[in-house]
């Protein structure tokens, strides 16, 4: 009986969260969950965004779902002050997830919804690995007498790790990204990419592009990319761009893996404090995190695949949540969702 450890977490998390976990259930009968406060929600409990209860919990389950932490009400600018993200941070650092797959399929039943032409999107089927514990969100840090600093760090180790993670997860081509004419971190990272290539993976075509050009080429010619690798940060601002080659944020779902416990799934968007309460949150990113948790974290391909379908299926029958232009809510889609895997 796999024990998921559950993290609704703020916002929209906990609204896109029954949605996963209803669809779980309808695909797989023999899962447990175990829910805990994250982020703000634990903050208002216990006063910190992630309790060493709820971490050791954590620890101890087979795999993690988490919805989504943080929202105005916990934002404050005073430095050091408890904040929900830090729940994050903790939970990737401690369960050692240093790579975070975000694959980047557009259905073709959606590629009216998304706002770039359908001739460019037609056939994009694209990874971005995300270095996720190293970086400015972890490097030293700092704000004293009207100076504030944050501070880039990456090893060899972790690049040749992030680096091994692109390359297997490649067929043909791995695209590093990275800005090697400006970051010494950056030029680091290109030596050991380049290093890696050679010596491991001499068969798959590398290429390094500047970050800068990488954003305009992901929506210029986004078919050109299968898999991107890239640090922590440009990593997380690609792939809030090339979500919308699939009509919305709401439709991306991440891994994170490298541990030695139990990995993380969980969607791309954040806790959207604009839509929250109205019931209207898209919940396919996080279905589709369900779906990578079976794949994943349980090593059920068969389920994956059938969540993966599902989801396909009901949208090709044309429900969609106003993000997509559509009028849906959250438990249509989702009931649209179960009706396809009965
Ligand atoms: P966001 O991703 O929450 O929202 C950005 C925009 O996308 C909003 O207009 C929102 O309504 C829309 N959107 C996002 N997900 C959607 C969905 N499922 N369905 C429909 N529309 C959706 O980003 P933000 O507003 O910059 O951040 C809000 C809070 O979320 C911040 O506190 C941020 O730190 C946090 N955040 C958390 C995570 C996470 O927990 N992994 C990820 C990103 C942001
Ligand atoms: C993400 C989010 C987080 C990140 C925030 C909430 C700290 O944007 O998972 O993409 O930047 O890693
Ligand atoms: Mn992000």
């Amino acid at each position: 009986m796999p024990n998921i450890a559950l993290l609704p977490g703020d916002g929209i998390g906990p609204e896109v969260a029954v949605s996963a976990v209803a669809v779980l259930n309808a695909v797989a009968d023999d899962l447990t969950f175990e829910e805990h406060p994250a982020g703000g929600a634990a903050i208002d409990l216990h006063g910190t965004a992630l309790t060493d209860e709820a971490l050791a919990a954590v620890k101890a389950s087979d795999a993690v779902l988490l919805g989504a932490l943080g929202g105005p009400k916990w934002d404050t600018n005073e430095p050091g002050a408890v904040r929900p993200e830090q729940g994050l941070f903790k939970l990737r650092a401690e369960l050692g997830l240093y790579a975070n797959l975000r694959p980047i399929r557009p259905l073709p039943a959606l590629y009216d919804a998304s706002p770039l032409k359908r001739e460019l999107i037609e056939g994009v089927d694209m990874l971005i690995v995300r270095e996720l514990t190293g970086g400015l969100y972890y490097g030293e840090r700092g704000t004293k007498d009207g100076r504030a600093f944050d501070t880039m760090v990456y090893t060899v180790a972790e690049i040749e790790r992030i680096a091994r993670a692109g390359f297997n997860a490649a067929k043909s081509r791995v695209t590093s990204v990275d800005k090697a004419n400006v970051l010494d971190t950056s030029r680091l990272w290109r030596e050991v990419v380049t290093r890696i290539h050679a010596d491991e993976f001499p068969n798959i075509e590398l290429e390094h592009i500047l970050v800068d050009a990488a954003a305009m080429k992901l929506i210029a010619a986004p078919r050109h990319f299968e898999v991107i690798v890239t640090e922590n940060m440009f990593g997380d601002i690609l792939s809030d761009e090339a979500s919308m080659l699939t009509g919305s944020l709401g439709m991306l779902p991440t891994a994170s893996l490298g541990g030695t416990g139990p990995s993380l799934f969980e969607p791309v968007h954040g806790s959207a404090p604009d839509i929250t309460g109205k019931g209207i949150a898209n919940p396919i990113g996080m279905i589709l995190s369900g779906a990578l948790l079976l794949r994943h974290g349980l090593g059920r391909e068969a389920q994956a695949a059938a969540v993966e379908s599902a989801v396909d299926k009901a949208l090709e029958k044309g429900i969609r949540t106003g993000d997509l232009g559509g009028t849906a809510t959250t438990a249509e889609v989702t009931e649209a969702v179960l009706k396809e895997l009965t």
